[in-house]
């Protein structure tokens, strides 16, 4: 199974006459890891809600096996939203069901699974997040980062092909994080399905997804493969990505221009560009994550229209990774490094784990 393409064009949402984003056009690519960012209050929840139909906007379309789910028919819209597992910001768990009935909802709602059934899928989705033995406590009982655990387990059951998650990081501790962050590219690589996850989180951000997007000023700022955006020489961009001070950005957003334009200086000269950090891998003996090898293809024939700066620090990650393959005493061939071509045998296999989280672990 290949996960499931996106295809948002043009779209607006306002309310009332307060509009929150507009011509908002990107491609979430089929069975790849896309992050959102963007500061808060620019729309980022309202961004998801609308991608599965529970907010409607205005203009534009989000295509998905092609149906425009901003137009099709409730019962179609119905049909679709099968297709996705979703983590609200705020877990949304109903208050007076427990963990195990939360968790096994849609799966009352939308299958005609047996109780037994149900409970096995159950079970092994709580295991899966770290809240084994606790199935019967209430939302209220637990701590907001169980909650969000819970969301999580909840936002799974149906084994989505679309997973989005708005902030699943936020409220868990730096090793729960960690886990998080290897599931997600655990789960990737077993389902190939298709990722939007929404994280204030520089180091997720940094090395979890294919794809980055940022909402700014009313705006998708950009979006692409992450060694385009790591490499970006976008003020906003930057500063968002490298959770600088200096920059565009300031506590109410958006800075006056000149004292912008005198830090956007400074940090030129300080910094230069930032070091691209490598991906994290999925864990040892899980099938190859396939995303990678489209998501690269896609970057090499994107490299001759980059600023010579970004080539260079792509090339170099690219060339870093394959240091990495020697080292370890992989059989891999070497590919000549004049060329860049894309080769398949080069990219492929998996080498110098970049988290902490050891293989095969659980979230607990
Ligand atoms: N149902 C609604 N009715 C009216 N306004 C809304 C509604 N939902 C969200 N908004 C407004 O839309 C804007 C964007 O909200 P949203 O929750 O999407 O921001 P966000 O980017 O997710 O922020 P954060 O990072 O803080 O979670 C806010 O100004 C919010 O008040
Ligand atoms: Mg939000």
């Amino acid at each position: 199974m290949t996960g499931v393409e996106v295809k948002v064009e043009g779209l607006s949402k306002s309310f009332g006459r307060a509009n929150i984003w507009s011509d908002v056009t990107l491609t979430l690519p089929p069975g790849e890891v896309s992050v959102l960012l963007g500061p808060s209050g620019t729309g980022k929840s309202v961004f998801l809600k609308s991608l599965i139909g529970l907010l409607k906007p205005e203009k534009g379309s989000i295509v998905i096996h092609d149906t425009d789910l901003v137009r099709c028919s409730e019962s179609k819209l119905y049909e679709l939203r099968k297709l996705f597992g979703v983590l609200f910001q705020d877990g949304a768990l109903f208050g007076s069901m427990n963990l195990f009935d939360n968790i096994a909802f849609p799966l009352r709602e939308h299958t005609k699974r047996s109780e037994a059934q149900v409970r096995d899928v159950v079970m092994e989705k709580m295991d899966l997040v770290g809240l084994k033995g606790d199935e019967n406590k209430l939302p209220g009982e637990i701590s907001g980062g169980m909650r969000k655990r819970a969301g999580l387990a909840r936002a799974l059951v149906l084994d989505p092909e679309i997973i989005l998650f708005d902030e699943p990081d936020s409220g868990l501790d730096p090793v729960r994080t960690a886990y998080l962050n290897q599931l997600i590219i655990d789960l990737n690589a077993q389902t190939d399905s298709t990722f939007l996850i929404v994280t204030h989180d520089i180091n997720t951000a940094q090395t979890v997804p294919d794809n980055i997007g940022m909402l700014y000023r009313k705006q998708l700022a950009m979006f692409g493969p992450r060694e385009v955006l790591l490499t970006s020489d976008d003020p906003v961009v930057a500063q968002f990505l490298n959770g600088r001070r200096q920059g565009p950005i300031g506590m109410s957003e958006e800075k006056d221009t000149a004292q912008a334009a005198r830090e956007m200086a400074e940090v030129t000269e300080l910094d230069g560009l930032p070091p691209l950090k490598p991906q994290l891998e999925a864990a040892a003996g899980l099938p190859d994550r396939k995303a990678v090898h489209r998501r690269r293809e896609r970057v090499m024939r994107m490299l001759p229209t980059l600023p010579p700066a970004a080539q260079a620090a792509i090339r170099q990650s690219y060339t870093d990774r394959r240091g990495a393959a020697s080292q370890h005493g992989s059989s891999e061939p070497s590919w000549p490094l004049s060329s860049y071509e894309l080769s398949e045998t080069a990219l492929r296999g998996r080498h110098g784990h970049t988290t902490a989280a050891p293989p095969g672990t659980r979230l607990r």
